[in-house]
């Protein structure tokens, strides 16, 4: 428990040099190491299941060029799973459309899956195909390929972009929703037995409203006349994202009792940190770092803040208590749920994939105190409780081996060094919230939202 493509490119890509080590200085050994790195060697993960389940599987890696996806396949391709990663590149062309990029340069896919194998020698195919338009490609991909394990991380993820506008909210429930139904569909029509492991949010909970521990998928409720059952927690989608996700759940659960499908639902918490490990190898492999109002999650935007010497963003009271977990503990978590697939027929698998809670004024007062640089509570552009608790049950991950990575300052000198790395590349304009959940929110914050040039006036 924690408190508080016809088939579009197959790019097999072979070159070799030798790796940089230019990111290994800024990670810390608590944090990541370099050595030693395999699932039942690294600090993370005890011997256990994970280890008693293992066996190396051939997974797609739907949405591996993003920033979870990404460092996931270079983690499950070190551990010598065979990986095809299938992405349309519609976060790169986000960013082009609101006129800001990732911190951290990242290459073209191309470049990265050359750059893996000359540091591994490892091959990673990169197949450039839409999940949500091209049905006919997904299911000739799964039958030439044959799979054991497919992971889901091909959705439009910020809440912010989903809220933006109509054209944000449409294009996110028409991209998300049908993703996941041809997928589900594409599985039986190629009449394979893969497992499906899915990112999640902790988002399809609400926050705070079982009033006691949210338990990990399933919840025990008395129906009327006193029948006991135990039902998927009741949704409580606090945007249109997040009510994708609770369409997703409620997909998963009609495909498994119709099909048969083997289905894992991964509900995870925000996801912090930059690199890997794996990503620290060559330069060529750094992943995304999103610290705009919209994409940017809130410890990576402090830190980038913070970094910046302009002060914290607070949204509100900061008294929104969220849960999250490292990226490194996001590739490891993954391994484990595919190591440790439902059997056929089961009812879908669902882990709460979150490290800890904190409260975000909390995590602003640490990035505040070690950077010297003071918070601001700014009116908050989200319609949401001012203060939450959160109370997540973690069990099933934890029983499985994982010792999750824990929100350490240590930890944060990865993200700071990457921050002071590239800050001649943050756009000051970008971090202030751009987006407000309804009318009432935009006005209160045209009012009171301090301008660009206040916020920015002591920049280092
Ligand atoms: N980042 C977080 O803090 C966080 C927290 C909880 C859950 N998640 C979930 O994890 C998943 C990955 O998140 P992320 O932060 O890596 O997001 P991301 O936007 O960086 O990556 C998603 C990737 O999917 C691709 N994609 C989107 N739609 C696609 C489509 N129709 N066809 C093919 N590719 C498509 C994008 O181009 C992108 O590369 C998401 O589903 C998200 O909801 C993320």
């Amino acid at each position: 428990m924690v408190k508080l493509l016809g088939i579009a490119l197959l790019l097999p890509l072979v070159i070799s040099f030798s790796p940089s080590t230019i990111f290994n200085k800024g990670l810390t050994r608590s944090a990541v190491s370099t050595t030693n790195y395999s699932p039942v060697t690294s600090p993370s993960i005890r011997r256990g299941a994970t280890e008693l389940n293992a066996k190396n599987k051939k997974v797609v890696v739907l949405g591996g060029d993003g920033f979870c996806g990404w460092p996931t396949s270079l983690y499950l391709s070190d551990q010598g799973h065979d990986i095809i990663i299938v992405d349309n590149l519609s976060r790169r062309n986000i960013d082009n459309e609101l006129g800001c990029d990732s911190l951290t340069p990242i290459a073209s896919p191309a470049e990265r899956v050359r750059a893996w194998e000359e540091v591994s020698g490892k091959k990673i195919k990169f197949v450039n195909l839409d999940v949500a338009k091209d049905y006919a490609e997904l299911v000739e991909l799964f039958k030439t390929e044959k799979p054991d394990t497919v992971v889901h991380f091909a959705e439009q993820r910020a809440a912010p972009y989903s809220m933006k506008s109509s054209k944000g909210k449409r294009y996110t429930i028409d991209n998300n929703v049908p993703g996941t139904n041809n997928l589900c569909c594409a599985i039986v029509d190629a009449e394979r037995d893969i497992h499906v492991v899915h990112l999640g949010t902790m988002g399809v909970y609400g926050y705070g409203t079982s009033g006691g521990e949210i338990p990990e998928g399933y919840i025990d409720v008395t129906l009327p006349g006193g029948r006991e059952s135990n039902i998927l927690h009741p949704a409580y989608p606090g945007s249109v994202y997040h009510a994708t996700k609770c369409l997703d759940a409620i997909m998963f659960q009609f495909y498994q009792k119709n099909d048969q499908l083997r289905i894992t639902d991964l509900h995870q918490g925000i996801v912090w940190g930059t690199n890997t490990p794996q990503t620290i190898r060559d330069e060529r492999l750094i992943n995304r770092f999103d610290y705009d109002g919209d994409y940017g999650t809130v410890l990576n935007r402090f830190l980038m803040q913070g970094a910046m010497g302009v002060p914290l963003t607070v949204y509100g009271t900061g008294g929104q208590t969220r849960a999250f977990i490292h990226v490194t503990d996001t590739a490891r978590c993954i391994e484990i749920a595919i190591n440790n697939p439902p059997k056929k027929g089961d009812r879908v698998e669902i882990f709460n994939q979150v490290a800890e809670t904190r409260r975000v004024r909390d995590i602003a007062g640490m990035v505040a105190s070690r950077t010297g640089v003071e918070m601001k509570m700014v009116p908050n552009p989200r319609q949401e409780a001012a203060e939450n608790e959160l109370d997540v049950s973690n069990k099933k991950f934890c029983n499985l081996g994982l010792e999750p990575l824990t929100l350490d300052e240590g930890l944060f000198d990865e993200v700071t060094e990457v921050v002071q790395k590239y800050k001649h590349r943050c756009d000051p304009r970008m971090i202030l919230p751009a987006t407000y959940w309804n009318k009432a929110r935009a006005e209160e914050c045209e009012k009171k939202m301090p301008s660009v040039g206040e916020m920015t006036k002591d920049m280092k």
